[in-house]
Parts: C-alpha cells; sequence; structure tokens
C-alpha cells in the first residue's frame, strides 16, 4: 500500500514554500542582468505587463489543477485527461526541471563560493570585482566543485521528503533577504553618480521596445515565477481544499516581484555609480553587490550574511525543480523517494558539468552560444513559454475554464475570482502567450 500522500501542515506552510520555489536566482541573479541586456526601465514595465496578463492567471491555474488531481505534472494531466496524450505537457515540465536546475545549480554554487570568499576576505575594498568573476567562473574545477556541493544538498533533502524539507527555512529567509536587499539598496542610491542608475531603471524610453524584449520578459516571468514546468502544480498538488487559491496566489506573486523589483533597485544604481557595465550579462549581481558591500561599514559581515541567503533563496528553488522530476519517478514509476533523488541529482550534476566548463574553461557551444547560455535560451523561449501555453489551453478548453474557476474560487476566503478569469485563460493569456512567441521569434 502506497503511504498516504503528504500536505502542508498549515496554510502559511503552502504560500511558504511556493515563494520559496518561486523567489530564488531568477530575482536576483537573473531579472537584473535581463533588464541590463534590455536596456532598462522599459524592460520593467513591460515586464510588469506580462506578470500581470500571464503570470497570475497561470499561477492560479497551476495551483488549481495540482490541488484538484493531488499529483506530480504527469499524473495531473493523466488524471484529469485519461488516455490522451495531454502527459506530455508534463513531460515537458519534467524535461525542463532537468534543463534548468542543471545551470541554476552552476549559478547556485557561485554564490556559495561568493559566501566562503566573503568570510574569508578575499573580496574587500580594491578588488577588482569584474576580473575576481570572470577569474572564478573561469576555472575548471571549483566551480564544478560548488555546484556539486549544491546539487547533492539539494538532492538529499528531495530525498528525505518534501514537507519536511522545506517550508521552514523560508520562514526566516524572506524576512532576513529583504532587510539585506534593504541595506543595500540604502547604500546604492547614496553612492555618489547613483542618478543615472536610477534614470536607467526607473525612466522607460519606450522606443526601446522590440518584439525581443516582449520575448525575453516573457521568459523572465516563467522563470521567476516558477511556472510552464510544474513545480507549481506540483506544490499545490500538497494542498488541502481548505486552502485560498487566488489569495495565495497573489501573495506568492506580490512576493517575488517585490524581490526582483528591490534587487534591481539594489543593483542599477550601484552599476552606474561605481562604472561597470550594465550589461554584463550573467556576473551582474556577483560583479556589483561584492563591490557595494565593500562600501558598506560591516560590509564584510553583511555581505557574508547576503550570500550565504542568496544560496538558500537559490536552495528553496532548486528543490521545487528537483521536486517535479522526483514526484513523477516517485507518483507514476514507483521509484522509492531516496533513489529517485539520487540518480536524477546526479544526472543533473552531469548536465551542469558542460554548463560550468562553458563559462570560460573550456570552449563548449551550441548554436554558436556557450552551452550555459543554450541551456538557459532553451528554458525561457521553448520549455517554459510553450510549457504554459498548453497548460493554460489543457485548463481552458479540457478540463473547462469554468470548471478551472469553480475549483479555483472553492473555499477561496481572500476573494473569488469572476467570468473575467474564463475569459483571461481561454482567450487573452494563451493569445499573448503565442504572439510573443511566434513575433520574438520570427520577427
Ligand atoms: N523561480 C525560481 C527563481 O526565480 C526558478 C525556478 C524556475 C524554480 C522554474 C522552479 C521552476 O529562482
Amino acid at each position: 500500500m502506497k503511504p498516504a500522500r503528504e500536505s502542508w501542515t498549515t496554510k502559511l506552510a503552502f504560500i511558504l514554500a511556493a515563494a520559496g520555489s518561486a523567489v530564488g536566482l531568477g530575482n536576483i541573479w537573473r531579472f537584473p542582468y535581463v533588464v541590463g541586456e534590455n536596456g532598462g526601465a522599459a524592460f520593467v514595465v513591460v515586464f510588469l505587463v506580462i506578470v500581470a496578463l500571464i503570470g497570475l492567471p497561470l499561477m492560479v491555474t497551476e495551483i488549481t489543477l495540482g490541488r484538484e488531481t493531488k499529483k506530480n505534472p504527469i499524473g495531473a494531466f493523466k488524471a484529469l485527461a485519461p488516455n490522451t496524450p495531454w502527459w506530455l505537457v508534463g513531460a515537458i515540465g519534467v524535461l525542463a526541471g532537468f534543463v534548468i536546475l542543471s545551470f541554476y545549480s552552476v549559478v547556485a554554487g557561485w554564490g556559495i563560493s561568493y559566501f566562503f570568499q566573503t568570510v574569508t576576505g578575499s573580496l574587500t575594498e580594491g578588488t577588482d570585482f569584474e576580473a575576481a568573476f570572470f577569474d572564478h567562473v573561469r576555472q575548471g574545477f571549483a566551480p564544478v566543485a560548488w555546484h556539486a556541493l549544491f546539487m547533492a544538498l539539494t538532492g538529499l533533502i528531495i530525498g528525505l521528503g518534501i514537507v519536511k524539507g522545506i517550508g521552514r527555512a523560508v520562514r526566516y529567509l524572506m524576512p532576513v533577504l529583504f532587510i539585506l536587499i534593504i541595506m543595500l539598496v540604502i547604500r546604492g542610491v547614496t553612492l555618489e553618480g547613483a542618478s543615472e542608475g536610477l534614470q536607467y531603471y526607473l525612466q522607460p524610453d519606450f522606443t526601446s521596445i522590440t518584439w525581443q524584449t516582449w520575448l525575453d520578459a516573457a521568459g523572465q516571468a516563467f522563470f521567476t515565477l516558477s511556472l510552464g514546468m510544474g513545480a507549481i502544480i506540483t506544490y499545490g498538488s500538497y494542498l488541502k481544499k481548505d486552502d485560498d487559491v487566488p489569495g495565495s496566489a497573489s501573495w506568492i506573486v506580490g512576493l517575488d516581484l517585490l524581490i526582483a523589483l528591490l534587487a534591481g533597485l539594489a543593483i542599477f544604481p550601484a552599476v552606474f555609480a561605481l562604472g561597470f557595465s550594465e550589461a554584463d550579462g550573467p556576473g551582474l549581481a556577483f560583479i556589483t553587490l561584492p563591490a557595494v558591500f565593500a562600501q558598506m561599514p560591516f560590509g564584510m559581515f553583511f555581505g557574508a550574511i547576503f550570500f550565504l541567503f542568496f544560496s538558500v533563496a537559490a536552495l528553496t528553488s532548486a528543490l521545487s525543480l528537483l521536486e517535479v522530476v522526483v514526484a513523477w519517478l516517485v507518483d507514476e514509476k514507483e521509484m522509492s523517494r531516496p533513489k529517485a533523488s539520487a540518480l536524477v541529482s546526479f544526472g543533473i550534476f552531469l548536465l551542469g558539468i558542460p554548463a560550468s566548463l562553458s563559462m570560460g574553461a573550456v570552449d563548449i557551444q551550441v548554436m554558436g552560444m556557450p552551452f550555459f547560455d543554450f541551456l538557459d535560451y532553451l528554458q525561457e523561449t521553448f520549455l517554459l513559454p510553450i510549457g504554459g501555453l498548453l497548460t493554460l489551453v489543457f485548463a481552458g478548453y479540457v478540463f473547462t475554464a469554468s470548471k478551472t474557476r469553480e475549483s479555483a474560487n472553492e473555499n477561496s476566503t481572500s476573494f473569488k475570482l469572476g467570468v473575467w478569469f474564463e475569459w483571461l485563460i481561454k482567450y487573452i493569456t494563451p493569445a499573448a502567450v503565442v504572439i510573443i512567441l511566434l513575433a520574438g521569434l520570427f520577427l
């Protein structure tokens, strides 16, 4: 007999775990550098539009599908539409989890390494922070070793079981991260020459918007909200019937937005004041933030706590990525949780090796980009948007929009979704994803 499926112990536990999944490297590391690559404030505006139009409705939909079926993504689609190919949407999610975590873990590894570098005092004032970053990721062995450590930790926690592993950490994580980022914002905006960065980040130049901007914003929205791959379906599957779906969805999206927007506010004024380049790509946060800490009283101390919490935030997101793949093996293939977790973690570790090496140690390119960038391109352009689109089509037409709304509204104590929600998930949101994908790819 299968043991009873676990569920969250309190209402807050779900919000915390889902927010733990959403808030991560996507907010602190990825959001600022994608803003920097897309010209600043105008991108932020486009991103906000996408979050409202696509992110929120899809968040509600995924939580609802999970709660309705109490299954992993593949099992959820199988349960609601037996003997149809819809389970393939879940399969895209499992694939996405695997792909994303392989490079995500590499970046988390940089975070752990930066924690130790801060503690040992090798990132103090006077350091060339740009050179320090590129030198670090260019080494062959060290980043791969940190990546191995991070994957081992993630695999261990998931192997021991989800509800026990998650939730507890997040309760402390969010407030501490929030306070540290606020400190960084204050230091950043008071640096001499910060106003140029503020302008860059807050004063939109709408003429710079192209279809590519929309595509990047959509990719970022899926990524930062953990949508389009079943992570939220999986977490929703541990929800009890009496939880409030529209309210939880709003909280999760709101918290995630808040942390991302603040991270940008911590970074851009400093980028301009300290003479870095806003187009530094994946290195942006790792170059800018240590430089800001170096300009702060007790900077070493705060910097160390920051990178510690940065790594923990990455961990709580990584858990949800790994959980999707493991839940599938456990539920559908009847594999034991520890075995599934060990196996998958090792596979992801292997895929992450070329990703890490392609940052400069070895020339590994696919489609003209470093392997690391290729994996990111794959998830942001195809896996998440297509997974999200199909999830919406499924909820809107197969499960039906009216049932999705009804199910989402069940036991809601905050507010109820009106008929507009059905319109949104049937027509507007899927159409927006299709238009952005096609235009971004072909125009
Ligand atoms: N949302 C996470 C972050 O911002 C990453 C993630 C993507 C997690 C997809 C789960 C699923 O860091």
